[in-house]
C-alpha cells in the first residue's frame, strides 16, 4: 500500500505496543528469511523437520483415544465429545502432563493445577496478564530475554525490567538491587522470569547450587519466578541434567511455563502452565492460581484444541509418559550439531589471543543456540546484507534487548539444519566477518 491511498486507522490510535520492536522483531526475521529462500538457516529455532510424521500423528490421535476408553472408562460417545467438542478450559491431557513431569523432572504437581494452553506463548501471555494488576507492577527478566516474553509484556501493558544474566545464568546481586531499585521507585515487581536451561538466546544453564540461592533470594524477597524450560531435555553430555526450579521449589515460589514445541510438535500448537500458588478469593475461597489464569484463558482461546492435545497426550502414552525417552533421536542429532557448530567455528576463528578484534563464542552445554561476539555492532541491516550478499541467516542479539544500545553479537541456531548445511552456512558467515573486519580496519 502507498502513502497516497486511503487509510481507515492509524496505528497511534491502537494499542501502544502495536509497532514495538517486540512485537515486530519475529515477523522481521520470518519476512527476511522468505525474501532469501536460497540463505541458510541459521536463524530458525525450530526443530528439525526431518523428524516430522504425519503418520504418527494419526497414530497418536488413536492412542489418547484408546486411552480415554480403555484406561479411563469413557463410553465411545463421551470420548468422541471430547476429542471434538468444546471442552475443559484447564485441558484433556493435564494427567498425563502432570505424570510426565514427575517421570522426566521429578516434578510433583496436581493435575488441577495445570492449565494446557495454546503453545507456551499463550501460557506466558496468561500469566503475564493475571499478574499486572496495576500501573505500578513490573516484570524482572533475565536479559537478554526471550522476545515472545517481552512482547507478551508490552501487550499487558507490564513494563520489563532486565536483569543481568552473565556466565551464572542469573547475577543474584543484580536481582536483588533490581528488586530494591523498582520498591524504592514505588513499583511493584511482580515475577522475574528466566530460562534456567540452555536459555534462549544465551545459551547459558544455572547450575544447581546457583538454582538453590536463586530460590532463596525469591523468598527472601517475595518474589514469583517464572521459569520457561523449552530446552531443558537437550542436554549434550550424558550426566544427569539439574533439577529444574520447580523441582527444588518447596515453596511455591515457582510458575513453571512448558512447551511441546520443542518435544513434540511445534504445529501442534500445545503448552502448559503449572500455577500452583494458592490465590484467596472472595468469601475466603482458596483455589489454585491456575484456576484464574483458565478464567483469562476462557476469554481469550476458549480451550485448547483436543485435538491437538490429543496429539501430545498420545505420544506421552506411547513413550510411558517420558519426553527424554521419546526424543533420544532428537537428542543426539542436535548435540551433534553444536558440537559440529562449535568445532566450524573453531576451525574458521583460530584462536588469536593477541588480536583484540577476535571473534569469540558460547559453548552451551545443551540447547539450540550459540552466541557469537564480533567487534563490530550487529544490526539488522547487516543482516539484511548478510542474507542477499552472503546466503546466510542468523538473528541479530539486538532484538532479544530492550533498548537500542549497539550489541556486538548474534546468534546462530543449529535447531532446523543438517551438518552440511552448517559447513556452508559458516563457511559464508565466516566470509561476511571477515570481509567486514577488512572493511572497517580499511
Ligand atoms: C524460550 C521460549 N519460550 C517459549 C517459546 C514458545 O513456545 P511455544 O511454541 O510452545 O509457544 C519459545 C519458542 O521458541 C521459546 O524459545
Amino acid at each position: 500500500m502507498t502513502a497516497a491511498e486511503p487509510v481507515d486507522l492509524s496505528v497511534a490510535d491502537l494499542h501502544p505496543a502495536l509497532g514495538d520492536p517486540a512485537l515486530t522483531s519475529m515477523n522481521f526475521l520470518n519476512e527476511v528469511s522468505e525474501r532469501y529462500p536460497g540463505a541458510v538457516s541459521l536463524a530458525a529455532g525450530r526443530p528439525y523437520e526431518e523428524f516430522f510424521d504425519l503418520a504418527a500423528v494419526h497414530r497418536h490421535l488413536d492412542t489418547f483415544h484408546r486411552h480415554l476408553v480403555d484406561d479411563l472408562g469413557h463410553r465411545p460417545e463421551q470420548a468422541r465429545r471430547l476429542l471434538l467438542q468444546y471442552g475443559r478450559t484447564k485441558g484433556i491431557v493435564h494427567h498425563l502432563i502432570a505424570r510426565n513431569l514427575a517421570v522426566d523432572e521429578g516434578i510433583t504437581v496436581d493435575p488441577e493445577d495445570i492449565v494446557v494452553t495454546v503453545g507456551c506463548q499463550e501460557a506466558m501471555f496468561l500469566v503475564l496478564r493475571a499478574l499486572r494488576a496495576g500501573p505500578t507492577d513490573v516484570l524482572l527478566a533475565v536479559a537478554p530475554t526471550y522476545v515472545g516474553l517481552t512482547g507478551a509484556a508490552r501487550l499487558v501493558d507490564l513494563p520489563v525490567w532486565p536483569v543481568a544474566g552473565g556466565s551464572s545464568g542469573i547475577d543474584l546481586a543484580d536481582l536483588a538491587a533490581q528488586v530494591r531499585r523498582a520498591r524504592a521507585a514505588g513499583l511493584r515487581p511482580r515475577a522475574c522470569y528466566l530460562m534456567p536451561d540452555f536459555a534462549n538466546p544465551s545459551g547459558v544453564s544455572i547450575d544447581t547450587a546457583h538454582r538453590r540461592r536463586l530460590l532463596d533470594l525469591a523468598a527472601q524477597e517475595d518474589l514469583l519466578l517464572l521459569e520457561d524450560n523449552p530446552y531443558g531435555l537437550f542436554h549434550s553430555d550424558d550426566g544427569p541434567r539439574p533439577p529444574t526450579l520447580k523441582a527444588l521449589d518447596t515453596g511455591r515460589r515457582v510458575v513453571y511455563l512448558g512447551s511441546f514445541a520443542k518435544t513434540v510438535l511445534p504445529g501442534a500448537r500445545v503448552g502448559y502452565v503449572v500455577a500452583d500458588q494458592r490465590v484467596a478469593g472472595p468469601g475466603g475461597r482458596v483455589g489454585p492460581l491456575a484456576d484464574q489464569l483458565a478464567m483469562i484463558k476462557s476469554m481469550v482461546t476458549v480451550n485448547t484444541s483436543p485435538i491437538a492435545q490429543a496429539v501430545i497426550g498420545g505420544r506421552l502414552l506411547e513413550h510411558g509418559c517420558s519426553l527424554v525417552a521419546a526424543n533420544t533421536r532428537e537428542r543426539s542429532a542436535y548435540t551433534r550439531n553444536l558440537r559440529h557448530l562449535v568445532a566450524g567455528l573453531t576451525r574458521r576463528f583460530p584462536d588469536q589471543p593477541d588480536r583484540p578484534a577476535a571473534v569469540r563464542w558460547t559453548v552451551p552445554a545443551g540447547g539450540f543456540f550459540v552466541v557469537v561476539t564480533v567487534p563490530f555492532p550487529v544490526d539488522d541491516a547487516l543482516l539484511d546484507r548478510s542474507a542477499r550478499d552472503y546466503g546466510v541467516l542468523w538473528t541479530p542479539m539486538a532484538h532479544f534487548y530492550d533498548d537500542t544500545a549497539p550489541v556486538h553479537a548474534l546468534r546462530l541456531s543449529v535447531s532446523a539444519v543438517t551438518p552440511e548445511q552448517i559447513d556452508v552456512g559458516l563457511d559464508r558467515l565466516a566470509a561476511l566477518i571477515t570481509d567486514e573486519l577488512t572493511r572497517r580496519a580499511g
